[in-house]
């Protein structure tokens, strides 16, 4: 995971500013939520959760977040926090793999971001979540990357132009490579008006089938899988749906505590 630091300290002076703003996406992680545990105040871990944005959102809904995240973003979070009501939403910058946290959640998210390390380091942080942050019978949200989707983009390279009004001062070109045997998308950044600014990150796709072989011994079990809008049983049959063959790059999975005999 050498890439990681290094690759997110750069996307901050890249994207920092747009990312600093609460917006749609946001929002409709909020009500994801709702529509999966109720809206009744929760208490939430946010692991990764960049300028803390979707937690400020959270925070806005009612509930108590503490968003951790490696890289420091103080300048784009310290207005969130300042903004929300107290003690609702704290941020602290930490590896989620180092940290100790003395407390408990109702529920623990990782909103686009899980992936970014080997299979080990994945059932590491899930592990953690099941046995020290989740309270009994909390649920975990994580978006996962869709191997089907991000297959179908390799070799694909696009121009993303400035847009300074939005809060994207860098004119940049993104590479989409994907390796079929690690299951891995390779993305490459490269700063138009220098080559020598460039970044790869590589996110390791997992198919829900594949999640759930991961989740084994962790003490979390695959409870459903949302494609988009669509709340989607794993254990049930899903031969030709289109969405997640060729549409969504990444889709939710809730889990929940694994039943003790069954892990
Ligand atoms: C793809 S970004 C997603 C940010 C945010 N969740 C969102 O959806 O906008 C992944 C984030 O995870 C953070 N991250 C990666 N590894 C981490 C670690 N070990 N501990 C804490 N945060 C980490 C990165 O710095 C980055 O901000």
């Amino acid at each position: 995971m050498d890439w990681v630091k290094d690759f997110y300290e750069g996307s901050v002076r890249w994207w920092g500013e747009a990312e600093s703003v609460i917006g749609d996406r946001d929002r409709r992680r909020v009500a994801l939520f709702h529509r999966l545990l109720g809206d009744t105040p929760k208490t939430i871990l946010e692991l990764g959760c960049g300028s803390a944005t979707t937690a400020a959102a959270f925070a806005e809904a009612g509930h108590r977040v503490l968003g951790i995240e490696l890289v420091d973003r103080s300048d784009f979070t310290a207005p969130l926090v300042e903004r929300s009501a107290p003690g609702s939403l704290r941020v602290l910058q930490a590896d989620f793999y180092e940290v100790d946290l003395d407390e408990r959640f109702d529920a623990v998210t990782y909103w686009n971001g899980f992936g970014i390390g080997d299979d080990a380091d994945q059932r590491r942080l899930l592990r953690r979540v099941a046995t020290e942050w989740l309270t009994d019978g909390g649920t975990a949200l994580i978006d996962v990357f869709n191997p089907l989707v991000w297959a179908s983009w390799h070799g694909d390279l696009e121009h993303r132009p400035a847009l300074p009004e939005a809060g994207y001062h860098h004119d940049l070109f993104e590479r989409n490579g994907f390796d079929p045997v690690a299951n891995r998308a390779e993305l490459t950044w490269t700063d138009a008006a220098d080559s020598r600014e460039r970044f790869t990150q590589h996110l390791r796709c997992y198919s829900p089938a594949d999640l759930r072989l991961l989740l084994e011994h962790t003490g979390l079990r695959l409870d459903r899988i949302v494609a988009g809008e669509e709340s989607l049983d794993p254990a049930a049959v899903h031969t030709g749906h289109l969405p997640l063959l060729n549409e969504h790059y990444e889709y939710t999975a809730v889990l929940k505590p694994a039943d003790p005999l069954a892990d």
